[in-house]
This record gives structure tokens, sequence and C-alpha cells, in this order.
């Protein structure tokens, strides 16, 4: 369905679960206080707001966390998403450090594509980011292997001081596979609020040093914050998702739901729609359907992050899944 200014919302992220084995410091607060598993949405409740959604013209869902691959049986939750009439693609946002062995559940459930968050090629970078004490896992590898299973692969990049010497080593994964790799720049929501975020067009800047020739191209996916650019010598794309300093609320196209059955017409305010009270209340179809139809209708113009507003989102990201 189109929401008051025209927009037409056809993406819905799903977030499955707060919690993460990583304390990316930009993401999660070092204790977080955890919800418990009656707060958070069963598949079934999910699933049954997905089959609405699709039915209000969401054809792609996104999964995402915390990291969603903490929870158990994430992959019956895919197989159950993708039987649902209308929803097209089905696609999962993860730290990768589960992923290896979850590969071939996930795939067998149906998983068209995946978003890995690489923000260092160098352990101990990776190590100081995500306050994580085991290995990194071998993203090259990795990427590999999810192409190899047919898997639509992309790489998030999340611009941080901390790695500002390692674009073009990040970007030249889009040189040795077909991946697109996206630069973010860090919104400031919860933790992200407590460090400035690297320009995005900083990137580009130093990207082209190494590859003159690369330029701005036209994709498919209207509703992708990212703008990408294509170059010789690159098999797949670099994005830059610039949420700060350029907006692209005008052809925002999604909507989000977060474990607590919250939702959220946007990522950048506090407001949202309560869908697990009305579940957990006995709620008929219609009386859900007509919930969320005001929801996505009075989705917000754009984001607030430049604004001194009490409106805005106070959560921190993992709840909200990105
Ligand atoms: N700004 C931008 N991206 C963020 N992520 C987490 N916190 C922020 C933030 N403040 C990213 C993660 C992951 C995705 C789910 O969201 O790195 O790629
Ligand atoms: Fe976990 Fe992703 Fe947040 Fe890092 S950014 S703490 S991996 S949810």
């Amino acid at each position: 369905m189109t929401d008051q200014f025209g927009r037409e919302i056809n993406y819905l992220r799903i977030s499955i679960t707060d919690r993460c084995n990583l304390r990316c410091f930009y993401c999660m607060p070092q204790q977080p206080e955890h919800l418990c598993h009656a707060d958070i949405l069963s598949y079934e409740e999910i699933v049954r707001i997905a089959r609405l959604a699709a039915s209000l013209g969401i054809t792609k869902i996104r999964i995402t966390g915390g990291e969603p691959l903490v929870r158990k049986d994430c992959a019956e939750l895919i197989a159950m998403l993708k039987r649902i009439s209308g929803i097209q693609t089905v696609a999962l946002t993860t730290n990768g450090t589960l992923l290896e062995q979850a590969l071939p559940e996930l795939c067998k459930a149906g998983l068209d594509a995946v978003n890995i968050s690489i923000d260092t090629m160098q352990e101990a970078v990776w190590h100081r980011i995500t306050g994580y004490d085991k290995s990194m896992p071998n993203w090259l590898d990795l990427l590999h292997q999810c192409i190899c299973n047919g898997l639509n692969t992309k790489v998030n990049a999340v611009l941080l001081k901390e790695t500002r010497t390692e674009w073009t080593a990040l970007a030249a994964l889009a040189e040795r596979l077909s991946v697109d790799v996206r630069f973010i720049e860090q919104m400031p929501i919860g933790q992200g609020k407590s460090s400035e975020t690297e320009n995005a067009q900083a990137v580009l800047q130093e990207l082209r040093k190494q590859c003159p020739d690369l330029h701005p191209i036209q994709i498919c996916d209207a509703g992708s914050p990212a703008r990408y650019y294509a170059g010789t010598g690159l098999k797949g794309r670099i994005g830059l998702i610039t949420p700060i300093s350029h907006q692209f609320c005008s052809r925002c196209n999604r909507i989000r739901l977060t474990s607590t059955g919250q939702l959220k017409p946007c990522l950048s305010y506090g407001c949202s729609t309560d869908l697990r009270t009305l579940l957990r209340s006995g709620a008929s179809d219609e009386a859900l359907l007509s919930a969320m139809r005001d929801c996505i209708y009075q989705k917000p113009e754009q984001h607030c992050f430049a604004a001194k507003t009490d409106k805005a989102e106070r959560q921190t990201m993992n709840r909200i899944g990105g």
C-alpha cells in the first residue's frame, strides 16, 4: 500500500531477537538488559503479521536482530515466511559469526539473500569493535560460500574512525567476488550517538585513487537506500548509504517490526503501533490489518536525526534491527 506521501511500502524488516553474541560499541550496550522470552513474538505470531503484511503489499522481508542466528530455529521461520503467498524475497542480515554452520539449513529453507556486517578486515580491530574474543571469520571464504549457495550477497560496513584506513581493503572484496560492498554512515541512534560517523563522500574520493572510473549507476531496486557505483575490475558494486549527508527518505519503502511486536514506520522516531497487545488480546485479522494500515499511512515524511525532538527513537539498535 502507499503511505500519505505516496510512497509504495513493500519491504518489512523483522527483528527476531534483541540478543547478539557480539557487542559492537556503536550498536549494543556493553551490559545490555535483555528482553525475556515472553516479551518477544513467537514465530507463529511473526508469521501471522507477515501474512497480513503481504496482503497489504509487502513483497520483501528481511530478518534482523540483534543477531538473528542466535535465536533457535531461525531457518524454520524463514521456511514459513517463504510459504506466504505474495512474499517474493526473504533476506537475512547477520554479523557472520554463526553463518557458516547455518548455511545449509538456511538455503534449504529458501533464503534468497544475505547481508553480512563486515566493518573491518583486521582481526585486532574487529576484536576492539565487537568486544568478541573468538576468532574473526575468514570473510573471503564465508562470502564465497554464500555466493556458491546462490545467495544474493552484500557486505555492510559502518563508517567508523577505527577503520578509516580500510576502505580500500573492504572495497577490494567487490574486486575479488561478486558482492556489493556498502559503506554506511553511522546513525545517531542508541550507542551510535556517542561517536561521530565518517562521511561517505570521503570514501568515494579515497576509492577513486585506486579506481578512477568509479561511476554512479542506476539499479533496479528503487527502494534501496544505497547509491551504487561500478568500476573497471569490480565484479560487485560499491554502495554508499548516507542517511546523514544525503537523505533518501523520499524513496523509503520500508517498515519495521521489532522483536516485541512494535510496528515502526520510521527507524528514527520512537513512535510505533503495539501489535503484540492486539495479537495477545485475541484481535481479529481485520483489527490487526486496520492498525497496520494506519501505521503505514502515517509514516513520517523524513527522519529526524538532525532535529532536536522528543519524538526521536531512544532504544538501542539491537532492539530495532538496523
Ligand atoms: N548506524 C548505522 N548502522 C548501524 N548498525 C548498527 N548500529 C548502527 C548505527 N548506529 C548496522 C550494523 C548492521 C546493521 C544491522 O545495522 O552494522 O550492519
Ligand atoms: Fe551484534 Fe550487529 Fe549490533 Fe554488532 S552491530 S552488536 S553484530 S547486532
